[in-house]
């Protein structure tokens, strides 16, 4: 990652908040409601199946996860969110990573039953989007489900980033031929999206 580029932006948010700056402002202190809701409705249970949590921050999802059940693993390419994530969970079961979207370990790929996208694609450059979501679709198993959450944008319209929320065409980038858009939901007021892709036959319970 290039100096200045988005790994420095993002660690020095992280840096800062470490030094005493104002919290980042999507770290919701909690697990996400928009997750917390779509695994409640599916009374989603892990029974120790794996899950990963994209740009996890602080792991607050990671951890919901994991109470729920899954062997978790989490990353973010801001090592300090990664520290941070280690210290605010001690006694954590998850297993928080520094790792990149865009280079991610070759054996992650087909391995995880759950994988949970929240509002990193769209914390990247639009050129990046697609590559992006091709290369998170890829780490989902065979029978497994990708959730995806992000805030919406019309198609067409200009947004000056970061963030770049997405346009409905960028959410069906995550599908492909192997993994199937089941669902997507336009919610909290039409504010985010919320997609579900699994595979044929596939699903979270
Ligand atoms: C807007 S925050 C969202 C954090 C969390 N997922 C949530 O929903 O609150 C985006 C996160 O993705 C991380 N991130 C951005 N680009 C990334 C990349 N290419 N690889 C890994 N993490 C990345 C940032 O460091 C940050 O923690």
């Amino acid at each position: 990652m290039t100096a200045g580029g988005p790994s420095d932006m993002f660690e020095a948010i992280y840096a800062g908040a470490e030094g005493g700056a104002a919290t980042p402002p999507w770290d919701y202190g909690g697990p996400r409601p928009q997750l917390v809701e779509w695994a409640e409705t599916r009374e989603l249970a892990g029974d120790g199946r794996e899950a990963l949590v994209v740009g996890c921050g602080y792991g607050a999802d990671a951890e919901f996860l994991a109470l729920r059940g899954f062997r978790t693993t989490a990353f973010d390419f801001a090592p300090t969110a990664i520290a941070g994530a280690r210290r605010k969970h001690p006694a954590t079961g998850v297993t928080y990573l520094v790792a990149d979207v865009l280079d991610l370990p070759r054996e992650w790929e087909g391995r995880f039953d759950l994988v949970v996208e929240s509002l990193t694609v769209q914390s990247m450059p639009p050129a990046q989007h697609s590559v992006a979501a091709r290369s998170i679709a890829a780490l989902v198993a065979p029978e497994g489900t990708l959730l995806v959450l992000a805030t919406a944008r019309e198609e067409g319209s200009e947004v000056t980033g970061p963030p770049w929320p997405l346009t409905r065409a960028e959410v069906e980038m995550f599908a492909n031929s192997d993994l199937v858009l089941r669902q997507l939901e336009r919610i909290d007021g039409g504010a985010w999206w919320r997609a579900e892709l699994s595979r044929e036959g596939a699903g979270p319970n």
